[in-house]
This record gives C-alpha cells, structure tokens and sequence, in this order.
C-alpha cells in the first residue's frame, strides 16, 4: 500500500465514524424532542427533614388513593430500611402516578415485571407514571445500595381486578380492603 492510499483509507473510516456519531446524536434529538422523552424523575424538590411534617407525604397521606377522576395516586415514602406502607394496591387497568421521596439517603424504586423503575434521591419527589394490565402481586424491592438493612427493603404492589377493588370514602385503598 502506498502513502496515498493509507491516507484515502483513513479517511474512509473517519467517515463511518463520523456518520455513526450523527446518527446517535440524531436519535438522541429526536428521541428527546419529538417523542417527548424525558428522565421518569422530573425536578421536584421537597425539604427531606420535614417529611413528617409536610402535607403529602404525612404519615396518614401514605399509601393508595383514588382521585375524581378516576385515576389513583400512590405515596410512598422511602427510607433505611423500608417502604412506606409496606404493601400497595393498585387498580387493573387504570392510570396510576407514584409519587416517591426519602428522608435519609439516596434508595431504588422499581416493580419487578413492569418498566416502572425510577431512583429515589432526598430533596426530590421521583414520579412515575404507568397501567397495569394485569391483576397479581409484583415484588418492590430497592436497588439501590443504602445500607446494612438493603436487602431486606422491599414491599409489595398488589395489581386488584376492577371487580375486587375497594376504598372508602375517602378514596382510601389498602391490601387489607382489595383483594
Ligand atoms: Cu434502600 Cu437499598
């Protein structure tokens, strides 16, 4: 091979290189831009030293609640070792927003089975999204690394048939009541 055709060979492979580097970056634009995709945790921030205290994540305003709308709203709080409450019904079929946060230190959220899978940092409320198709249970276990006690926090999300599904009257669901 002489010089010339080092150089026009070196060339050529920049150019795949280079194209390989425009398609990324084009999907990443488009992907984040056109179909709207964003991190699951949008920036809310909350005081992690008043959660008791704080309005939504008070103890008694923990756990599975049904809106107007018929849509559910699920509070949770994180912290070493657990999650608060330890099991969480969920409606079959229905829009459902998880809404986490933590007092302590930075913990994992995710539903075994289900694309539902966020972190959980202090000072920020992570939300998710999602439906659940089918009724069952699915382990919640934390996956992130937070201590002595890690593998031992998790709880349960309990997915209720339509037909099985009670709250009170104030749209308040627990395990005990649907299943
Ligand atoms: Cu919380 Cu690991």
């Amino acid at each position: 091979m002489d010089e010339q055709e080092i150089v026009k060979t070196e060339l050529r492979w920049g150019m795949v290189v280079a194209a390989a580097v425009g398609v990324i970056v084009a999907v990443i634009i488009v992907s984040s831009f056109v179909l709207a995709m964003h991190p699951p945790s949008h920036v809310e921030t909350i005081d992690p030293t008043t959660l008791s205290k704080s309005r939504e994540f008070a103890e008694g305003n923990l756990g599975t609640r049904l809106n107007p709308d018929g849509s559910v709203t699920v509070r949770i709080i994180a912290t070493q070792y657990a999650f608060v409450p330890r099991c969480i019904p969920v409606p079959q079929g229905r829009p459902v927003t998880i809404r986490i946060t933590s007092p302590d230190v930075i913990h994992g959220f995710i539903i075994a089975g289900t694309n539902a899978n966020t972190m959980v940092v202090p000072g920020y409320v992570a939300e998710v999204r999602t439906v659940f198709k089918d009724a069952g249970d699915h382990l919640m276990p934390c996956h992130e690394y937070c201590g002595f006690g890690h593998s031992e926090m998790w709880s349960l999300v309990r997915v209720v048939a339509q037909s099985k599904w009670h709250n009170d009257e104030n749209g308040r669901a627990s395990c005990e009541t649907s299943r």
